[in-house]
């Protein structure tokens, strides 16, 4: 039964959705851009593309763990070994 009474219940509900939905697609496109850097390009990296990703994922640590030539910064997100799932290569 539509009595009036639901009816406005329903507008009302609908009018949140729409505004919920707003407030979501305005809280993604004010995110930050992603700033990750991505494998460089040179000698070093480069033999890392071809290989399968949990291959060069291993190798990654011999110069980037805090007592490699090149550590990775203090302020790092998280550490494990999976550094090609945010440090993209594909480019
Ligand atoms: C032989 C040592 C070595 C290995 C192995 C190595 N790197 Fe590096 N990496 C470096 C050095 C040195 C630099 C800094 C100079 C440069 O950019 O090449 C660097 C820089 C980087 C940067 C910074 C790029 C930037 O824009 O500042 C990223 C990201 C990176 N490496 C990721 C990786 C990943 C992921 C792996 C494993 C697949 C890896 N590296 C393996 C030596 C290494
Ligand atoms: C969860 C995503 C994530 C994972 C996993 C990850 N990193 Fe990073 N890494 C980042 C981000 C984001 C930055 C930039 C941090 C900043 O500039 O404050 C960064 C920065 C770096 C830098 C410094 C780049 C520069 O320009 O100074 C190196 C080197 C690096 N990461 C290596 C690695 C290695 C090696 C691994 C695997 C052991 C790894 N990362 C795993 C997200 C990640």
């Amino acid at each position: 039964m539509n009595s009036p009474a639901k009816k406005k219940n329903t507008l009302f509900l609908n009018v949140a959705f729409v505004a919920v939905g707003a407030v979501i697609l305005v809280f993604f496109l004010r995110a930050p851009e992603v700033t990750t850097p991505r494998l460089p390009h040179d000698e070093i990296h480069d033999p890392f593309r071809p290989m399968k990703k949990r291959e060069a994922d291993k190798q990654c640590e011999s110069c980037h763990y805090p007592q490699g030539e090149a550590p990775m910064p203090a302020v790092h997100p998280i550490t494990t070994e999976r550094c090609l799932f945010c440090h993209r290569r594909d480019d």
